[in-house]
């Protein structure tokens, strides 16, 4: 006993030792309490907020449109995970930044998520700074936000991923919502009509497979996806070999809308004033698309017209011979 405390002295006494003992101890503490620093951990949140019991639902007001919703606190894990964040290298503080130092319970009200600022500045300066963007602004409309666009169908948090078939249907609804006219004529056209269906496989046409997705330009400008140049590649990526004429095709036939045939009419009256009017009208391929239309209506108006006059004089025919017989076996 007396020799080990003598080494025991005589290790506190020798100043090197005493520091590594120091130091390996505040490294043994700190190990603990960096397990308390980071209770931050995914599963310490998902520990409240996959029970029921635990959490409720909860009345919110969106910040931006000022709509109020009853959304759940309870996080689906399935299509969480699913999600384009859902990977391992995220953490639920990445985004819920406001509860980085927070242990356990949390106040109940947190900042909505900042999509931007720390990690997708460029999408959405290609996107606020793009045409598209400024257009709706002219146009008094409100800028969609980046969530209306990009949100799961259980929460907004559930960013999906680009190849989710639900999430390219509900982009056509949501391009769809702002563009009735451009919506219904899509409708009219076999991709639109496919994708009707329930189709909607990253093999068919959506707005954006056409238009782009935050730098959305007019087609008549060459930069556009849809540019005359590019429109080749654009039709390329799904028609192999897509060339100048293929590409022509009517994406958006006017035929079953009456604003077509009003600006044709009115193009007509002007035809003095302004002759390029209708001459544009003529050239454009919605014009023989129509014509062809028009004429496979009329072919089937008459043949049904035929069929009916044809039908009506037989029945007449009938009631008359069956009177006359009538007639005859009274008389
Ligand atoms: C002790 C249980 C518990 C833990 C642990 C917990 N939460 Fe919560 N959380 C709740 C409850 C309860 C609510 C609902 C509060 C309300 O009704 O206002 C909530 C609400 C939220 C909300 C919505 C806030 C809002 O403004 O509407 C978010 C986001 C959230 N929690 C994220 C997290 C994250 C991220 C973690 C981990 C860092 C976490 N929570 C850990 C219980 C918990
Ligand atoms: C990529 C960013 C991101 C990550 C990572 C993330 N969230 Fe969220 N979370 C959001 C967004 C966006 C919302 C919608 C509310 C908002 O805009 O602030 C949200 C909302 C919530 C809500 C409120 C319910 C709802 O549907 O609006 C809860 C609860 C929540 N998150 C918990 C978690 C938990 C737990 C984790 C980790 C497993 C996590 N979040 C990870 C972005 C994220
Ligand atoms: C009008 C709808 C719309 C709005 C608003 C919108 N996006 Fe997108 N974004 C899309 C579409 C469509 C895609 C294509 C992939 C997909 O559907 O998820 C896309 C793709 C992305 C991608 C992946 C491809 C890339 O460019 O890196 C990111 C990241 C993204 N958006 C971030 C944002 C952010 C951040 C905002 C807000 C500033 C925003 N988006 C606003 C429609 C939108
Ligand atoms: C919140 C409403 C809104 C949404 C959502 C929206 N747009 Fe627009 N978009 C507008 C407005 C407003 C204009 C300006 C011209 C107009 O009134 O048509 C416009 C213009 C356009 C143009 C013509 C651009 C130009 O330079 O002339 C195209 C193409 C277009 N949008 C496609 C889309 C596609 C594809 C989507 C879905 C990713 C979409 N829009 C979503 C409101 C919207
Ligand atoms: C197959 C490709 C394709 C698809 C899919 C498509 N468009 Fe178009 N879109 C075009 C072409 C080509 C034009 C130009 C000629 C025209 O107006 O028909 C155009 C024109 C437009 C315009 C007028 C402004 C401009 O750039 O000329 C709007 C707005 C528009 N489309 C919106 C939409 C919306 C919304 C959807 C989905 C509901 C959609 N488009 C689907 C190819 C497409
Ligand atoms: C994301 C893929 C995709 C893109 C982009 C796309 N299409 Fe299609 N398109 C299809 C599919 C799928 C069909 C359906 C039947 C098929 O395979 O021919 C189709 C059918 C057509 C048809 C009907 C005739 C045919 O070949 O069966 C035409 C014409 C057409 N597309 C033109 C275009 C033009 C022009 C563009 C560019 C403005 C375009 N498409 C862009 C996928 C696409």
């Amino acid at each position: 006993m007396v020799s080990l405390s003598k080494t025991t002295v005589g290790i506190f006494k020798d100043s090197k030792i005493c520091k590594l003992i120091i130091i390996s101890c505040l490294i043994f503490i700190s190990s603990f309490s960096s397990i308390n620093l980071f209770a931050q951990e995914n599963s310490d949140c998902m520990e409240c907020h996959t029970d029921p019991s635990s959490v409720d639902s909860k009345v919110r007001v969106d910040h931006v449109t000022g709509e109020v919703e009853l959304v759940s606190m309870v996080v689906d894990e399935e299509e969480y995970h699913a999600s384009a964040h859902g990977g391992e290298d995220f953490y639920c503080i990445d985004c819920h930044a406001d509860l980085e130092d927070s242990e356990g319970e949390h106040y109940p009200n947190l900042q909505p998520v900042d999509c931007v600022t720390f990690c997708h500045d460029d999408p959405a300066a290609t996107f606020l700074e793009g045409s598209h963007a400024s257009l709706m602004l002219e146009k008094g409309v409100q800028l969609p936000t980046c969530k209306y666009c990009h949100t799961g169908q259980k929460s907004k948090m559930n960013t999906p991923r680009a190849d989710n078939l639900e999430h390219r249907g509900d982009t056509i609804e949501k391009c769809g919502s702002c563009h009735e006219k451009y919506y219904r004529s899509y409708r009219n056209n076999l991709h639109g009509q496919v994708t009707a269906m329930g189709y909607v496989g990253l093999d068919i046409a959506t707005c954006v497979d056409c238009h782009g997705q935050h730098t959305i330009l007019n087609s008549t400008n060459s930069e556009s996806t849809l540019g005359s140049e590019n429109a080749k590649e654009t039709c390329g990526k799904c028609h192999p070999g897509a060339g100048a004429s293929f590409v022509k095709h009517v994406a958006h036939p006017g035929y079953k809308d009456v604003g077509y045939y009003k600006s044709a009419l009115i193009a007509l009256k002007n035809i003095r004033k302004d002759p390029g009017e209708i001459k544009g009208i003529v050239k454009s391929p919605q014009t023989l698309l129509t014509v062809l239309f028009l004429a496979y209506v009329g072919l089937l108006v008459v043949t049904f017209a035929q069929f009916g006059t044809h039908m009506l004089l037989s029945w007449l025919g009938s009631i008359l011979d069956d009177r006359k017989e009538n007639k005859s076996d009274h008389g």
